[in-house]
């Protein structure tokens, strides 16, 4: 499966914050809003990730990411040159795609939540069509409001319905098998002149292909879309952060913890950033990941691991 972050758009609502930096690169507390969508595509196993963006900010997503291999990942870049809706990353991506399935996930969005992996790797595990991650909110009427049968099957969708007939909003993380590639094509735009992702679905759902996954209770889905929900999202993760001492989205712990890198990688990228405590909880997510292994029966330790982590 590829993976593609779409980032682009103007951030209108967000101005005059976003007037000379895109919105995915602003802080969301102790981390640039990127990182959150960029985690959710790793924690699905996704290596392959193509990030669209406006043709100004890529070269700053690109001074921020590189080419991702020090994540063990394959990043790549392409632009949209006009907003014209969420589908046309399809077009844009197609070569990038090439015959595999796709996830797309919305560069403004943010997910936590308890057994978020397995959530998703169940997810993309025999797709067959495409998966929609349902959320009940308060304001259905912000976003794409679905209803869904007893056995999770899409029967509705609608692109903010003045009068929403649920209050499960489909979120910005979707799942597709290859056809969205030609769906995409083959789309035209809606009356507010924009191609609507809620009419890829659409296509699905009319063949009983669309499934949706509700994220329960537990789970956030939190907004950036103005400077009150930018800023409540930052206080959540600043909250958690703080009380449990974890990082959220920190993408070094979870590029360790899949298995993309491995710990001397993760404990040189924060040694770059020692001055924030960020970078000081990669090392020491990579300190304690060498102990195990230091002290596991089946050592295979090395000498300069040893060195690294102060056992010589
Ligand atoms: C887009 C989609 C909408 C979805 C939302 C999730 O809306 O069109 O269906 O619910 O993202 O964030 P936008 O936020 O671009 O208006």
């Amino acid at each position: 499966m590829k993976g593609i972050i779409l980032a682009g758009g103007a951030g209108t609502r967000l101005h005059p914050v976003t007037l000379a930096v895109s919105k995915q690169l602003l802080p969301v507390y102790d981390k640039p809003m990127i990182y959150y969508p960029l985690s959710v595509l790793m924690l699905a196993d996704v290596r392959d990730i193509l990030i669209i963006s406006t043709a100004e900010d890529q070269p700053l997503f690109q001074r921020l990411l590189g080419d991702g291999s020090e994540l063990g990942l394959r990043l790549s870049y392409a632009v949209q040159h006009e907003p014209n809706g969420l589908p046309e990353a399809f077009v844009i991506g197609a070569d990038f795609i090439g015959d595999d399935s796709v996830a797309l996930i919305l560069g403004d969005n943010i997910f936590y939540g308890p057994g978020m992996s397995d959530c998703l790797r169940d997810s993309r595990r025999d797709l067959d069509g495409c998966v929609l991650f349902g959320y009940h909110v308060s304001d259905p009427e912000r976003y794409g409001v679905g209803e869904v049968d007893a056995r999770g099957r899409l029967i509705s969708i609608e692109e903010k319905p003045v009068r929403p007939r649920t209050d499960r909003a489909i979120t910005g993380l979707y799942f597709f098998d290859n056809h969205v590639v030609d769906i995409a094509k083959n789309l035209v735009p809606s009356a507010r002149g924009e191609l609507e992702i809620t009419d890829v679905i659409r296509h699905y759902q009319r063949d009983g292909k669309a499934n949706v996954v509700d994220l329960g209770r537990g789970f956030a889905w939190l907004d950036t879309g103005t400077h009150d929900s930018l800023m409540d999202a930052g206080q959540y993760v600043q909250v958690l952060e703080r009380r449990q001492g974890v990082r959220i989205a920190c993408i070094e712990e979870i590029a360790l913890r899949r298995g993309f890198i491995n710990a001397e990688a993760c404990y040189r990228r924060g040694s770059r950033l020692t001055k924030s405590g960020y970078g000081e909880y990669v090392m020491d997510t990579a300190r304690k990941h060498m102990e195990t292994r230091l002290t596991s029966p089946v050592d295979t330790s090395s000498e300069k691991l040893r060195e690294m982590v102060g056992l010589r």
